[in-house]
């Protein structure tokens, strides 16, 4: 069946002077989904998102709403209302009245009205502070009468402009779940803007991955975090060991890479357009690799008749506490001296600097990546 399209940008681009900010969009978004433009600063992200909201008009492309270019329609006509990252509430008025402005201006006769905002401020948990002024409200309670001004409207698609990039840590992550429960209870559409990978992961149906202008790869969180296509996404989703190879053969559904003379295998499957002699990026996820204090080499190919993990020896030069495991700084002991960052549980701690250890994945943790 033919999922319903609810917004489409037809390759849309903009440029402010010398910046070109958006270079040539192509993307569709379904009803209901949570989709989330993630990059680093200055990718483009708030861009595209006033080029949807209206706020901003594309160069080139256009963008439709239900099969219909909006390009002639204002930020109001069109089924959309805004989140900005500073929440941009009226000083001087409560926060019932703040919830209720765009209500009055749409002269909602007066029952109604009450009705609405009090559900919408309900929704964020605000009920009880109606009567406030947002100076008597802390940063995640202004926001979350942000949000309830914006769904007070009943838009079909709320855009969301780093609403959580003024909040401590703590909060940004309390909030990041309430935002998500609250997308699923309404079914509105949200579309997200933030540069912070986690936050990304946590909430989205779907991620759009951006650098420069440009997308990178829309995919579900674990995917994009799974099978990167392009060195970029690797890299600044979650942390990653990225290693330039060269394809030298493929058998038995294994890629042989070359890394200098040490080579590495990787799933033949999973690498996208990986041909022989072509180069490119091994990218091993450091909780992938799995530390051990002895050889696994013995009992391993007495146990399954060998297998395809690669397993190097390396020395540990640095071990960082992280919380719930320690990241072990690795240099492998290898003719290329490969350093490897390697997530581990081991308790032993500092204990292991110095030592030398075993490194070891399996083919389809080793992602093989051409660009
Ligand atoms: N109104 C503007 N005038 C000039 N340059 C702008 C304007 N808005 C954005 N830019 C530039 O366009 C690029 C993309 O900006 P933006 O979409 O805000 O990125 P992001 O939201 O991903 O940080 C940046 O280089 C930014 O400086
Ligand atoms: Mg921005």
């Amino acid at each position: 069946m033919q999922k319903e399209i609810m917004i489409q940008l037809l390759d849309v681009a903009k440029r402010f002077g010398e910046v070109e900010a958006v270079k040539g969009i192509s993307l569709d978004i379904f009803p209901g989904e949570f989709i989330t433009f993630l990059g680093p600063s200055g990718c483009g992200k708030t861009t595209t998102l006033r080029m949807i909201g209206g706020f901003e008009d594309p160069d080139r492309g256009d963008v439709l709403i239900d099969g219909f270019s909006v390009k002639d329609k204002k930020p109001y006509e069109r089924d959309v209302n805004t989140v900005f990252q500073s929440y941009a509430l009226f000083p001087h008025m409560s926060v019932f009245d703040n919830v209720a402005f765009g209500l009055k201006m749409k002269k909602i006769k007066e029952s109604e009205l009450r009705t609405r905002v009090e559900e919408a401020l309900s929704l964020v948990k605000m009920e009880h502070y109606a009567n406030r002024l947002p100076k008597q409200l802390s940063g995640g309670e202004q926001q979350r009468v942000a949000v309830a001004r914006a769904i007070v409207n009943n838009p079909r698609v709320l855009l969301l402009d780093e609403p959580l990039g003024a909040l401590d840590l703590k909060l940004r992550k309390q909030m990041q779940v309430e935002l998500k429960h609250l997308q699923k209870k309404l079914k509105m559409t949200f579309i997200y803007v933030t540069h912070d990978q986690e936050e990304a992961l946590v909430m989205s149906d779907r991620v759009v991955v951006m650098n420069k202008g440009q997308v990178e790869q829309i995919d579900s969180p674990t995917d994009v975090y799974r099978y990167p296509k392009s060195r970029f996404v690797a890299d600044f989703i979650g942390e990653t060991n990225l290693l330039k190879c060269t394809v030298g053969e493929e058998k038995n559904g294994l890629l042989f890479l070359r890394h200098g003379q040490t080579v590495l295998q990787a799933s033949a499957e999973l690498a996208v357009g990986a041909a022989v002699g072509r180069e490119g990026f091994l990218s091993i996820r450091p909780e992938e690799i799995k530390v051990y204090e002895t050889s696994p080499a013995s009992q391993k190919s007495k146990a399954d008749g060998g297998s395809a993990d690669t397993i190097i020896p390396a020395s540990v030069e640095e071990v960082i506490f992280i919380g719930s495991t320690a990241k072990l700084i690795t240099r492998t002991k290898t003719p290329e001296a490969i350093v490897l960052i390697a997530h581990s549980p081991l308790a032993a701690g500092s204990a292991l600097v110095g030592k030398t250890v075993f490194l070891s994945w399996s083919p389809e943790q080793a992602i093989f990546i051409t660009e």
